[in-house]
């Protein structure tokens, strides 16, 4: 191709208008095709599959370096899936997870990753819930206190595990919250799960500023630096 004739169609190129698709703050990526095919990326769509986990309030929930990298290297973080009870095997001696249910995450490579880690941090439609959640500043708990309280006192262990031995399996696993997830974030979600998310089937237990801050300590607790 000449110059001459490169020229138009590049003047073309140039000129055409990269429309955002309402609702999003950056055009999706071509990578995300697949992702869309389970996961839901505006308030408005419904979760084209049951348990992925809703992403478009990503950029409010997530840290970047930790999408990232997840995103090329998945690991599990609902023990029995995105749905748990797809997953659950009940027998007389209780109940067991079918771990050859449960298919791993599509994987991506580190220029995709970046490309949609750049997309999903993009995607904060909770601006306003974390400007208005409740200032929190990290102190330090005792581990004892802090897991009695996480599993008896506010019942968070019937759902969500605070070791990868111990607790429930119906929700994200929480030892690892400190380092998948923004901190203001964690204290809007256990403020008030549903005005994050309208389908949570994280209950709200009302809780006080103050008590909630004691979780997060705890969970901030968990977290072991690499
Ligand atoms: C076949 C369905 C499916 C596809 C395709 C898929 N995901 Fe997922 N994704 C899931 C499920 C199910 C989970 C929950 C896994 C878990 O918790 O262990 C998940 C978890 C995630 C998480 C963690 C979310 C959280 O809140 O814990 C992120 C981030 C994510 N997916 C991003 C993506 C991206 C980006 C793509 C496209 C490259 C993608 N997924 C493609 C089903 C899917
Ligand atoms: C009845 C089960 C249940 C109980 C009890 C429960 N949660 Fe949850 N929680 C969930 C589920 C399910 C999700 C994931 C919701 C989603 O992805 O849409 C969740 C999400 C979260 C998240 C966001 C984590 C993430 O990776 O998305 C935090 C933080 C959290 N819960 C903390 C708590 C704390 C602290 C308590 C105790 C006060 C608690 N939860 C009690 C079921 C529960």
């Amino acid at each position: 191709m000449t110059k001459r004739t490169y020229l138009p169609l590049l003047t073309l190129l140039l000129a055409w208008p990269v429309v955002p698709v309402a609702g999003f703050a950056e055009e999706i990526p071509a990578a995300a095709n697949l992702c869309l095919t389970c996961h839901q990326v505006t308030v408005e769509s419904d979760r084209a599959v049951q348990g992925a986990p809703p992403l478009f309030y990503a950029g409010n929930k997530f840290n970047r370096d930790w999408l990232e990298s997840w995103l090329q290297t998945p690991t599990r973080i609902r023990p029995a899936g995105g749905f748990f009870a797809d997953h659950i095997i009940t027998s007389e001696g209780g109940d067991s997870i079918d771990t050859a249910s449960l298919a791993p995450h599509p994987s991506v490579d580190s220029a995709a990753a970046k490309q949609l880690s750049d997309w999903l941090m993009s995607l904060r439609p909770h601006d306003q819930l974390i400007a208005e959640s409740s200032e929190y500043s990290p102190a330090p708990i005792s581990p004892r206190l802090g897991a009695m309280d996480f599993v008896k006192f506010k019942g968070c262990g019937g759902c969500h595990r605070d070791t990868p031995e111990y607790g429930g399996v119906s929700g994200p696993e929480l030892y690892t919250a400190w380092q998948r997830l923004q901190p203001e974030f964690i204290v809007s979600y256990i403020k008030n799960p549903r005005a994050w998310n309208q389908q949570s089937s994280m209950p709200d237990r009302n809780l006080q500023d103050e008590q909630i801050h004691k979780l997060v300590n705890y969970l901030k607790s968990l977290h072991k630096e690499d």
